[in-house]
């Protein structure tokens, strides 16, 4: 059957620039499995996308494609800036920033002077990492799973102003809160000053039990600031629901924002206290803006993410995971029938997003993503030794909304061709 809104979308002349209609116009699923499943749907949200269709990417995780609705939006901001820069930029664009400050508050379930529009998860928890006063000695607590620029942004600290960098080790994957807390809990000592932790693992899509170790740091009186670039707009939560007081994201993985935006969020009793990364003047110490003090950027990309925002909730924040989940399914339970596939995510409801990691005994899964990718265009990411170990060696498998059952069918076939052959052939 199709639908009154596929219909429409066959006859509209600029494909599927109608997208946002469509999806708004969708009868409403029975059930989150039935969303899942629903090809038709998918099929409308994958044509909002302009993916090179000639190859197969399933690196998403490094960062999404924009649908065409967002691209257009930028395209158009930013022509209009160059009607008259100085007058369009900061006097009609930046003001309509606070358009989208309130929708992604909305999103977020916190207040719209607690979110600064950044331009990436670095630029936020930078802010962070480098926001606090530390004195030589004080310890950084994190894991060896976070993200190398957020590590490098304290061993600057390390070498810059003499603290230390502790690194936990956690047995991934997992499915269970209590030993992440341990770890954590364990390593905490009167001189630890700040925690870092990850919401989803980039290396294998593992989430943690972010809400947990925010707790725990409370329980010490230590600042916890969780790194949500994967979570954010992919796992179905609000901020809020963490409890956290500082949370920074990239809107260009999972909100398929324009390239080049993030949030931060900051309790707002927390803002004070917290060094912009960019000097602003002291009459902002108390203003989430103090964080967007970056001199003159295009608004462009910051604006279209309230058309990002649209997509999303013409998707539907629980129908994306549904979806994101049952495409990593279709792979991961397939793939890992083989007794020589190891899954290197966890696939417990709650604890894993639709990012996974896999990894073939005997196999260099080095050569195998060069060999996936010159044998048959298909992009994936080979994760490699973490600080000497290999828990989450493997390749990492980040599919799309846009990505279709017959992509990861694809995607299974050459692996288990691969597997056969020894990547013989
Ligand atoms: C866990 C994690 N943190 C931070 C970042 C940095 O994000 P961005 O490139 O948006 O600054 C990434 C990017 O992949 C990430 O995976």
């Amino acid at each position: 059957m199709t639908t009154p809104a596929l219909a429409g979308l066959a006859l509209d002349p600029r494909g599927i620039a109608g997208a946002l209609e469509a999806l708004a116009a969708w009868p409403a699923h029975a059930n989150l499995d039935d969303a899942a499943r629903d090809e038709e749907f998918w099929q409308v949200v994958s044509q909002g996308f302009t993916p090179d269709r000639s190859m197969l990417n399933l690196n998403n995780g490094g960062v999404c494609p924009s649908p065409r609705v967002v691209q257009e939006a930028v395209k158009r901001y930013l022509d209009h800036a160059n009607t008259a820069p100085a007058y369009v930029l900061w006097q009609l664009q930046e003001p309509q920033k606070e358009t989208v400050r309130q929708e992604l508050a909305q999103l977020s379930g916190v207040d719209a002077e607690e979110i600064a529009i950044t331009r990436n998860a670095s630029e936020g928890l930078e802010t962070c990492l480098f926001g606090f006063d530390l004195e030589r000695g004080d310890q950084i607590l994190t894991t060896h799973y976070d993200y190398p620029r957020m590590l490098t942004t304290i061993e600057q600290r390390v070498r810059r102003d003499g603290v230390e960098l502790v690194k936990i080790d956690l047995p991934l994957p997992l499915s269970d809160a209590a030993p992440v807390v341990r770890a954590f809990e364990a390593a905490i000592t009167p001189r630890t000053k700040l925690i870092l932790v990850s919401h989803v693992v980039f290396l294998t899509g593992q989430v943690l039990p972010v809400a947990e170790v925010v707790a725990l740091g409370r329980k010490h009186g230590i600042p916890v600031i969780v790194d949500g670039a994967h979570a954010f707009a992919h796992l179905d939560f609000k901020i809020s629901d963490i409890d956290c007081d500082y949370y920074g994201v990239s809107l260009h993985k999972w909100l398929f924002a324009p390239h080049g935006s993030g949030l931060l969020y900051v309790r707002r009793d927390k803002i004070r206290a917290l060094w912009p990364l960019m000097a602003a003047n002291a009459t902002q110490d108390a203003d989430i803006r103090k964080f967007e003090e970056i001199g003159t950027h295009p608004a462009a990309n910051f604006l279209a993410i309230a058309d990002a925002l649209a997509f999303h909730r013409g998707i539907g924040g629980a129908r994306k995971l549904a979806r994101m989940l049952y495409l990593r399914n279709r792979w991961a339970k397939r793939l890992s029938s083989n007794p020589r596939v190891r899954l290197k995510t966890s696939l417990a409801p709650g604890w894993a997003s639709g990012v996974a990691n896999f990894a073939v005994d005997g196999m260099d899964m080095a050569k195998f993503q060069g060999w996936l990718w010159t044998k048959h265009r298909i992009f994936t990411v080979y994760i490699g030794k973490i600080d000497g170990r290999d828990t989450v060696e493997g390749l990492r498998i980040s599919p799309c909304v846009y990505t279709l059952p017959a992509d990861i069918d694809r995607f299974c076939d050459a692996v288990e061709q691969g597997i056969r052959t020894e990547l013989a052939t």
